[in-house]
């Protein structure tokens, strides 16, 4: 048993979200902050441990942690450390808003994490503080220079592109990363069903900073069959590198190899479009194992060639919070 579908997509790498909670308000996000309206039981580790023992038994080699704010659970570095004892999980790794960052990039490298993504949308604390509704630009810096004392390799940063907002900071961040070993990741806007109108005034596509970056002979790299769906671009002068995330391209999802799991058990396909099927009530027992990995294959089969966001429909996913970005 294999996690292949329809269209010959091969899926090693899970999203796996461990809480919708954050302390962040980021303005595309969760504007008004997370709302607790009642109370969600999150995956315990046990229910953890059954989930990825089965995705290992079906080659997932990569996990992701993603939340809401996946280090606002106390159990973070147990998790981290709990996954990456699995047999075949090759590779951990987190996105993050930096909060915790300066002060547990150690821990958490330790614990077995092996790549971190942190969220910086822009490098101006003013900026920073208007979308993200936390005054803390610098400590997420510290966090960003942690992760390198810690140990890891490379560290990506993620920057969501939106129109007169952060886009004028783009010769702000190249000077960064001349000297600084990241991967700089801007993603495009999404739209989901709580965003429309923050979307239509914001939503800026990122051909348009690969037509600058082309411009100042940036090289865009070629991509292995494995590599998700960000276009990386190099330059002989830089020793950071810029990667592009653009869901509104044509072929965006043909390069997908992500499953996810959100972090009250349901398994989702895509980032957009359904509502999940429930594993839940099979991560209980060890003992389920097998008919797991039997709903996991078969959901599989169901997975779409694409998404239908140029449509407009963002398949009721009310924002990224919710299933893990
Ligand atoms: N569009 C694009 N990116 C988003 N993220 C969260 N919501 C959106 C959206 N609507 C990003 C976060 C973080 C990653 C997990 O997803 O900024 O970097
Ligand atoms: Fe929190 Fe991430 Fe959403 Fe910002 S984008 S509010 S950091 S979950």
């Amino acid at each position: 048993m294999q996690l292949i579908d329809r269209y010959h997509r091969k899926f090693e790498y899970l999203r796996l979200s461990i809480t919708d909670e954050c302390n962040f308000k980021c303005n595309y996000c969760l504007p008004d902050g997370y709302q607790r309206t009642h109370q969600k039981q999150f995956l315990s580790q046990n229910e953890i441990t059954n989930l990825i023992n089965a995705f290992a038994e079906l080659g997932t080699s990569k996990v992701r942690i993603t939340g809401g704010e996946p280090s606002l659970r106390k159990d973070f570095a147990d998790i981290i450390s709990q996954i990456s004892q699995t047999e075949g999980i090759k590779k951990v790794a987190t996105t993050t808003n930096g909060f915790n960052l300066s002060k547990h990039a150690e821990q958490w490298f330790e614990a077995g994490l092996s790549a971190i993504n942190v969220s910086v949308d822009s490098l101006d604390a003013n900026t920073f503080n208007l979308i993200t509704g936390k005054n803390i630009f610098h400590k997420v810096m510290e966090g960003v220079e942690a992760c390198a004392s810690a140990g890891f390799e490379q560290v990506k940063v993620n920057s969501v592109l939106m129109k007169g907002l952060n886009d004028n900071d783009l010769n702000t961040f190249l000077a960064w990363i001349k000297d600084h070993p990241i991967q700089l990741r801007f993603i495009e806007l999404m739209q989901t069903e709580d965003n429309t109108e923050f979307f239509n005034r914001y939503h800026l596509s990122g051909q348009t900073i690969k037509s600058i970056l082309l411009k100042q002979n940036w090289i865009c790299k070629i991509r292995h069959v494995n590599d998700g769906p960000a276009e990386v671009f190099t330059h002989p002068d830089y020793v950071g590198e810029i990667g592009l995330i653009m869901p509104y391209s044509k072929d965006f999802c043909s390069h997908c190899n992500r499953l996810r799991v959100s972090a009250v058990g349901r398994l989702h396909l895509c980032l957009f479009g359904e509502e999940g099927v429930d594993l839940r009530h099979l991560l209980q027992n060890s003992s389920d194992k097998e008919q797991l990995k039997k709903t996991i294959i078969s959901a599989l089969q169901e997975k779409k060639a694409t998404h239908f966001l140029d449509l407009g429909v963002s398949g009721g996913t009310p924002h990224l919070a919710s299933i893990g970005g």
